[in-house]
């Protein structure tokens, strides 16, 4: 589906179409939708002492733990994420009177085999908002990468052809990821990716996709975020195009940074050609690559799923 369609979609849910029915002078009410007063509104809160039993941590984000746990209530093994409140209440304050779906609603919707399950969200009685989710036994594709680990081997596109699957579905399914990078991509024991980390996510929609906060992890950053224009769904095929670089050169496109004043100084300086990294990459390889992370939003590939395809021709 092209950009036009995604938001000509939107529009048109709010007009009445030109034979309709509905005569001139006449005020169509929409449905009343009740604006949530908190984010957490509405959640059913539970006693987590209770309910888990912690056993190890399996890593510790920037707005939370996250814990490998017993569910006692259905006596099996999950991954408890615990939001710290404060936080999370700072990042949704941001999407005020937009009634923003909060991370565990949006990952909850997303039911596909390359997105992490959720199988439960809530809040505690202390007041943090909680996730509760299939426990992946795997390792963070960044993990792999920075380990240069021989599951890589003959095994790049098959793993982004996943990626591409996951996040076409995060699409299709009307969100944005905004931080799709080797860290929030698992890849099981199994072989199979899922996308995890929800927590910058957002409706497509165009109240959400206004120009604003430089959100996301800087090195995965679209160069329209950086400069603070309007997005879209191409933010996330830049974080995607930066991820296939990884993949492939085991080392950055531009030179890594956490330093904003770096990221902008990127923006006008192209990137180092994959070969510096692989001297023996194919021309078509290349090409894929340097497409995948072009600063023009055009110049890149459109969907996950024109990626995925221009990946699958590369494997045959
Ligand atoms: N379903 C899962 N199964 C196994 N491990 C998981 C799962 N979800 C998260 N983890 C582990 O916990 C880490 C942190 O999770 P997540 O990225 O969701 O938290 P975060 O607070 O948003 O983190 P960050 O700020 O670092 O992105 C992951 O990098 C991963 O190692
Ligand atoms: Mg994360």
């Amino acid at each position: 589906m092209g950009l036009a369609d995604w938001f000509s979609g939107w529009f048109k849910a709010s007009k009445p179409k030109k034979n309709s029915p509905v005569k001139p002078g006449v005020i169509i009410t929409k449905p009343v939708v009740k604006k949530k007063k908190s984010p957490f509104e509405g959640l059913v809160q539970i006693n987590g002492e209770e309910r888990f039993e912690k056993i190890a941590r399996t890593g510790q984000g920037s707005m939370s733990k996250v814990w490998r746990a017993l569910d006692r209530k259905v006596g099996r093994q999950v991954c408890l994420k615990i939001l710290d409140r404060e936080k999370t209440l700072h990042f949704e304050g941001r999407f005020r009177g937009l009634n923003k779906p909060i991370e565990g609603e949006i990952s909850f919707g997303l039911k596909h085999h390359n997105i992490m399950q959720t199988h439960e969200y809530g809040i505690f009685k202390d007041g943090n908002p909680y996730i509760v989710m299939e426990l992946v036994d795997g390792m963070g594709l960044n993990f792999l990468i920075e380990t240069k680990s021989d599951k890589l081997d003959k095994n790049r596109l098959n793993l982004l052809c996943q990626i591409c699957d996951g996040v076409e579905h995060v699409h299709k399914s009307g969100f944005l990821h905004r931080d799709i990078c080797p860290r929030n991509i698992l890849v099981s024991n199994a072989g199979e990716i899922k996308i995890i980390d929800f927590g910058l996510s957002i409706p497509y929609t165009p109240p959400f996709c206004q120009p604003g906060n430089r959100t996301g992890t800087p090195n995965y950053l679209a160069p329209e975020i950086i400069r603070r224009r309007s997005t879209d769904h191409r933010v996330d095929m830049f974080a995607l195009g930066v991820t296939a670089y990884e993949l492939f050169c085991l080392g950055m496109p531009w030179e890594s940074t956490q330093s904003m004043q770096t990221l902008i100084s990127h923006i006008n300086s192209p990137p180092i050609n994959p070969r510096v990294f692989v001297p023996n990459l194919s021309d078509e390889i290349v090409n894929f690559l340097l497409k995948g992370i072009a600063k023009e939003p055009g110049d890149r590939f459109q969907t996950p799923g024109e990626m995925r395809d221009a990946a699958k021709r590369l494997m045959e």
